[in-house]
């Protein structure tokens, strides 16, 4: 179905009780629902926003355009926690009904300022004309969970230099300033990120654009998020109008970081190495992370991308968030682990040992869990495993050794999903060893690879109750100790 400019910026205020009655069920009869990731009860997720730890709890917002599975009028939902696996519910977080936001309440952050968790974030405001104008807008929310608005937004214009793509700030709090980067394209249509400073949190000065050695880097950087890791400064951003190249790139807009040494401050330079993506899946965009009381850096991320359909649309809803991941630097790389608190969801546990030569073994079934899988002394030409598996459907995760690369293949997973960009995802890789650890939601797989030195994100949509696990090796053997765990 096509939406009209008028469906797509319905409010949900606007919306009779029975139409939504009527949407959380068709929404409730899909076969993909998940059952272990924060998804819309109707409608359409993207961005996580305002990730805080605050009084002792996680909070999570997220993009949120209720009434179907297109990017409208967008909402922050507002959800929270103190173990990071049970979410509390706590309804709509912002509702876009301020003149600077007529157009939706788009991406941004949370900070603790005087007791208060401030949410700074993109008004998404368009004139008469259709023009848009965007404006930093800030929520403030009282330790009793109220939201409240402030009239005004604290950034009315956008600077000297850059198009109205201009938004997604995320505030950091740094010798006792803020500190606030925001996503931004520059008049020559290249992408870049800028700098806001205040004390109060409230007053904001433009600083000027951040010193990367990115200049010619895509046409726009989507949601940046810095902060400092064992010293270290980390750019995270979500730049759109990369070419692929390789292996790398192939999703339709990409997202990654550069990591040097600390942003200077007084400077705005920051010296960096080469862009990694983050994830090397289909299925990952805009994270945003939080540190928590033990210092923990925890980052989440939009399992979904924009501009492409999925197979949940015709049942009313799209997206999920991805798990929590905690960063970490090992050996001078920056390393994604699964939060420890996701090990209390592991219920019965199986376990294989065993060498596998030349064959395809099954081991168990299963639709929710985590499945661990350490090969050694890898001789054969591809090993692997084959996930979500019938009568002719499967997605397979195989170490290609001649080749050198993992492979992740979802070309017979179930519904075709963005197919124009490929059916594959692979990464270079050459060891005798590999250590998978593989979260299966309904229709997600997040598999980490060697204790979350790679991690490959993707939906899935298998159209029947597909659920044997197999492990292979094809001409020669592999030593395999698997266990799994029910979710
Ligand atoms: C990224 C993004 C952000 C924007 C939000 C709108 O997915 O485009 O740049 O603030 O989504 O929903």
């Amino acid at each position: 179905m096509e939406w009209t400019r008028e469906q797509k910026y319905r409010k949900l205020e606007d919306a009779t009780i029975d139409e939504l009655t009527q949407l959380e069920k068709q929404v409730a009869q899909c076969p993909w629902r998940q059952t272990f990731h924060i998804q819309p009860k109707t409608g359409l997720l993207n961005d996580p926003n305002g990730l805080a730890f605050y009084q002792g709890e996680y909070h999570v917002f997220y993009q949120w355009f209720p009434l179907g599975p297109v990017h409208g009028l967008k909402y922050w939902y507002h959800l929270k926690s103190t173990d990071l696996i049970n979410w509390q519910d706590l309804g709509v977080g912002i509702t876009p009904d301020q003149y600077y936001e007529n157009y939706g309440a788009y991406s941004g952050s949370g900070f603790e300022h005087d007791g208060d968790l401030y949410l700074m974030y993109t008004g998404n405001h368009r004139d008469e004309n259709w023009v848009r104008h965007p404006m930093q807008a800030i929520a403030i929310m009282k330790p009793d969970g109220q939201i409240e608005k402030l009239p005004e937004p604290a950034m009315k214009d956008v600077p000297e230099g850059y198009t109205d793509h201009f938004r997604d700030p995320k505030v950091w709090e740094q010798n006792g300033m803020y500190y606030a980067i925001i996503g931004a394209q520059r008049q020559n249509e290249t992408g870049c990120t800028v700098l806001y400073r205040s004390t109060n949190a409230i007053d904001w000065t433009f600083l000027g654009e951040i010193q990367t050695e990115l200049d010619h880097f895509g046409y726009m950087w989507e949601c940046p998020d810095y902060f400092e890791l064992d010293g270290k400064g980390i750019l995270v951003f979500s730049p759109q109008g990369l070419e692929p190249t390789e292996d790398k790139y192939q999703n339709i807009y990409q997202t990654g970081f550069i990591i040097g040494d600390t942003l200077n401050l007084q400077t705005l330079k920051f010296s960096h190495g080469e862009f990694s993506e983050l994830d090397n899946g289909f299925d990952f965009y805009a994270p945003q992370s939080l540190e928590d009381d033990k210092g923990r850096r925890i980052i989440v991320g939009w399992m979904g991308l924009p501009e492409i359909d999925y197979p949940t649309d015709k049942n009313g809803w799209a997206h999920c968030l991805t798990l929590p991941r905690e960063l970490k630097i090992v050996n001078n790389r920056l390393y994604q682990v699964p939060v420890i608190e996701l090990e209390n969801l592991r219920r019965e546990e199986e376990s294989l040992s065993t060498i596998v030569d030349n064959h395809v073994i099954e081991f168990g079934t299963g639709v929710h869990y985590e499945l661990e899988c350490e090969f050694t002394d890898i001789q054969a030409q591809e090993i692997g495993v084959q996930l979500r598996v019938g009568n002719d459907e499967k997605t397979v995760l195989t170490y290609d050794a001649h080749n050198k690369k993992i492979i992740l293949d979802r070309s017979q997973s179930g519904m075709e999903v963005g197919v124009d960009y490929g059916t594959t995802r692979q990464i270079a890789y050459e060891r005798d060893s590999l250590k998978l650890r593989i979260f299966a939601d309904t229709s997600s797989l997040e598999i980490f690879i060697n204790d979350g030195e790679f991690v490959m994100t993707s939906r899935i949509f298998p159209t029947n109750d597909e659920n044997k696990i197999n492990i292979f090796a094809t001409n020669g053997l592999v030593k395999a100790e698997c266990k799994k765990w029910n979710y």
